[in-house]
């Protein structure tokens, strides 16, 4: 006899994006994100504005997810949310809708790490998409976490190493903001970067006690004195150079990113390299873990697009391996504004 077929509503509200998705088992049927402009002016996210956000697009997000999908909420066989880490205004609203909706319907809840989500993306069933076997290295770099990990098990993750002060994503959109450019800055400076010359300008690259750990704030004080510099000779030095500026400065990233995992892989001896998070969605760094499998030999996974920034499928898929495993959560569940990779 066929398998039912499990259907899971996620959500997930850790930031500046309003997500609802619907997994039947590990295939996404609806993947449903509503951004917020609204932090574009103020070079950042804004958590009041963020949470005051979340609470208008919820209902509708998760409507149109329900829809698109075709499944009816009586359907559902559990409702996954984010616990954290993120905003807690933020996660507050996406935590307790899951709940009420939980009760409602009399089904299971299940809490979701948004940090394993990113990783375990690579797991949701797609053609464009291959998954990883264990153990696997995987780098997760977001706007909130820089870290290197050793993934062992669906619930097994060792960090090797991590950004001891920024985000990789904190230095893409702050390095953004210093050129004037409105948040997220990261995926403009990956536009404009397409029309400049990546090798204008160098940055050194920050020490670092631990060999695979990052630090981007120096990193950043460095391109700020740079520009300083340079706009005391010629005012109009950003806006004339803009795209080397930007392609000088993604490059350097890359370079720093791509170096770290270079050593992770010589310590570890594994050679099957992911890429998670937002700034996954970065087409030098996607191109340059790419080509890796030529001259390094290692195998490498890049997540689908859709799954890079965050969404909502992302909880989804770990929502599933969970429910397998009957890992729910109670109504007592609690948001978590920090939170440990493995918790
Ligand atoms: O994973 P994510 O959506 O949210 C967090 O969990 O932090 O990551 C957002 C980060 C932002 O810093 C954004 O600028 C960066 O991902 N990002 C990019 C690109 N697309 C998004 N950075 C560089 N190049 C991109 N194409
Ligand atoms: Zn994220």
């Amino acid at each position: 006899m066929k398998k039912k077929a499990i259907h899971i509503l996620s959500i997930e509200s850790s930031c500046d994006d309003t997500g609802a998705a619907v997994l039947e088992n590990n295939k996404v049927l609806s993947n449903i994100i509503a951004g917020q402009k609204i932090h574009a002016a103020y070079g950042g996210v804004v958590p009041e504005l963020a949470s005051r956000a979340h609470q208008q697009h919820i209902v509708p997000v998760v409507d149109q997810a329900l829809k698109k999908a075709g499944i009816d909420k009586n359907e559902l066989q559990a409702i996954a949310f984010t616990k954290g880490p993120g905003l807690m205004g933020s996660l507050l609203v996406g935590t307790s809708f899951a709940k009420s909706l939980s009760i409602a319907l009399n089904i299971p809840l299940i809490p979701v790490n948004h940090m394993q989500a990113h990783v375990l993306a690579h797991f949701i069933d797609e053609e464009t998409q291959k998954q990883p076997p264990f153990p696997f290295l995987c780098m997760t770099i977001s706007g909130g976490h820089t870290q290197i990990l050793k993934v062992s098990a669906y619930d097994d993750f060792e960090i090797l190493g991590e950004t001891i002060d920024d985000a990789v994503g904190e230095a893409f959109d702050k390095t953004a903001k210093l050129l004037g450019l409105p948040y997220p800055g990261g995926p403009l400076i990956d536009k404009y970067a397409k029309e400049g010359n990546p090798k204008a300008y160098t940055f050194s690259e920050p020490k670092t006690p631990k060999p695979l750990d990052f630090s981007f704030s120096g990193f950043k004080t460095a391109i700020l004195y740079f520009l300083q510099k340079e706009q005391k000779k010629n005012p109009d030095f950003i806006k004339n150079n803009l795209n080397d500026i930007c392609a000088s400065v993604q490059h350097n990233i890359v370079n720093i990113l791509i170096n770290r995992m270079k050593k992770a892989v010589q310590l570890t001896g594994i050679k099957h390299v992911a890429i998670a998070g937002g700034v996954s969605a970065n087409s030098e760094i996607r191109a340059t873990l790419k080509s890796m499998e030529n001259e390094m030999g290692w195998i490498t996974y890049i997540p689908k697009f859709e799954y890079t920034t965050d969404n909502a499928a992302m909880i989804g898929i770990v929502g599933y391996f969970k429910y397998l495993n009957k890992k729910f959560g109670k109504a007592d569940a609690l948001a978590t504004s920090r939170l440990d990779i493995n918790d």
